[in-house]
């Protein structure tokens, strides 16, 4: 028996139907709300609504859940690679040898950008933000496969869309970085791996080794950034896919989306904190109290989640990684310490204790970019280059999906009501 919950309204009692998800999360089937009521739900931020069913990720904020397709984000940073995890998010399952194989060789051969691309990347100024740059050059991209257009794509289409944009975000990353330093680029070898090639693309020349474990790192990185179920730049990749804009143009709009401090620039204001904070003589506690302040905008950045309410488990991760980087590549950063400080000052504060506020992926991650040599206007792009599989997936089920109607939420209007038009001489 299907399960309804009761809405009275008016006198009236209207019946919905109650969705259950395969992890036991419940939803109010509204759809028909306004059709049978004439009234519509008014949900700031859309903290409670669902804007798609979905079968990619699972996350549990309260209790610090996070997986991909069933598999715990822990075990899939220890034991798989991201071109895996890339694979799991875009197909559903985990690839056999022979699958990644030919997933890693499709990729391979679509790893280069049309000259017309090059020739843009070429003469963006070298101060240019990269997120907009990289915005801006993916949807630019449309204009070279007018064959990847077409609303009704093939599945081979949909396939080759998914493997060019893995291929391609990573190219215009590093060719765009290189441009800035003065350097020629670098062309892809996918033989290297997904990470240790990027890195490659990004600092070859002079006495540049890939190191394994720090490819390996910065693998796990991408991992854990790769898919966030319907944060903000998944859902208006979804949003404006919705419509029937090419990929080129969703996936551009994602990466416009993540560019905000609350979102993924988080990473960048963080390692702007930190350093004011060092630059100020030290002291983190008066950045706590900054926050703790309703008169003062400051927000501690790298802290608080719209969805976890106990811990990030990425975050966890993340902190382990960062020590054995900095320990690897004998870097001794003191952002690192006053990080851990202000961490340990937050967890102890009441504001941040009652209003669960932990730190969030973005706080050490931008540590360990600068350890890795990536200026700090480049880290949110960093993200990028690992949210590409998570935003595709999303992309592909939303296209594929019969549940998919185009985003059109309703409003609730509080402007003037009708009034008479004033001609222009008549105006005070
Ligand atoms: N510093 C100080 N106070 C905070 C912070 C913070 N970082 N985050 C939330 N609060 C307070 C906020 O002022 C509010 O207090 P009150 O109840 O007294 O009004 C309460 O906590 C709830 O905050 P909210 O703004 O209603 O929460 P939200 O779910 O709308 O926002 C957030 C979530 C991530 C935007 C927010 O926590 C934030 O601004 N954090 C800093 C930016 C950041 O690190 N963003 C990266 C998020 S993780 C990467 C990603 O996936 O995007």
């Amino acid at each position: 028996m299907t399960k309804v919950a009761k809405i009275e309204l008016e006198g009236q009692t209207h019946e919905f139907p109650i969705i259950e998800g395969s992890e036991g999360e419940k939803a109010i089937d509204i759809s028909k709300l306004r059709g049978t009521t004439g009234h519509i739900t008014l949900d700031n931020g859309f903290a409670n609504t669902g804007s798609c069913r979905s079968a990619i990720t699972f996350l549990n904020g309260e209790q610090g859940i996070l997986r991909y397709r069933g598999y715990p984000i822990e075990q899939l940073s220890e034991r798989s690679r991201f071109m895996e995890v890339s694979y799991l998010l875009g197909y559903g399952e985990l690839p056999n040898t022979i699958q990644l194989k030919n997933y890693e060789r499709k990729v391979a051969n679509l790893a280069t950008l049309p000259h017309g691309i090059c020739k843009m990347l070429d003469h963006f100024p070298k101060n240019a933000h990269p997120m907009g740059v990289a915005s801006s050059v993916t949807s630019a991209l449309s204009s070279f496969y007018p064959d990847l257009l077409n609303p009704n794509l093939s599945d081979e289409d949909i396939d080759r869309c998914m493997a060019q944009m893995l291929a391609q975000t990573k190219i215009i990353i590093s060719y765009f970085y290189r441009r800035t330093q003065g350097l020629d680029p670098i062309g892809s070898n996918p033989e290297l791996g997904y990470a240790a090639d990027f890195l490659n693309m990004m600092f070859a020349g002079g006495d540049y080794v890939t190191d394994p474990e720090i490819s390996k790192a910065l693998d796990v990185l991408l991992i854990l950034h790769a898919d966030h179920e319907q944060n903000c730049s998944a859902s208006t990749v979804r949003v404006v896919g919705s419509s029937l804009a090419n990929v080129f143009a969703s996936v551009s709009g994602g990466i416009n989306a993540l560019w905000g401090q609350l979102h993924g620039g988080a990473n960048q204001a963080v390692l702007e904190m930190l350093n004011e904070i060092k630059d100020g003589g030290g002291d983190h506690k008066k950045y706590i109290q900054k926050a703790k302040d309703k008169n003062d905008s400051f927000r501690l950045m790298g802290f608080g989640h719209r969805v976890y309410k106990s811990f990030d488990p990425r975050a966890k991760i993340i902190k382990g990684a960062c020590d054995t980087i900095l320990t690897r590549l004998g870097v001794k950063d003191p952002l690192l310490d006053i990080a851990k400080g202000l961490e340990e000052e937050a967890l102890r504060d009441e504001y941040f204790k009652s209003r669960n506020l932990y730190p969030n992926v973005d706080f050490y991650s931008g540590i360990i970019y600068q350890a890795l040599g990536i200026p700090t206007n480049m880290f949110t792009a960093m993200f990028v280059l690992g949210r590409i599989p998570g935003w595709l997936a999303q992309w592909k089920e939303m296209r594929t999906s019969d549940f998919t109607k185009i985003a059109r939420p309703r409003q609730i209007y509080t402007g003037y009501t009708q009034r008479e038009f004033i001609d222009l001489s008549n105006r005070n």
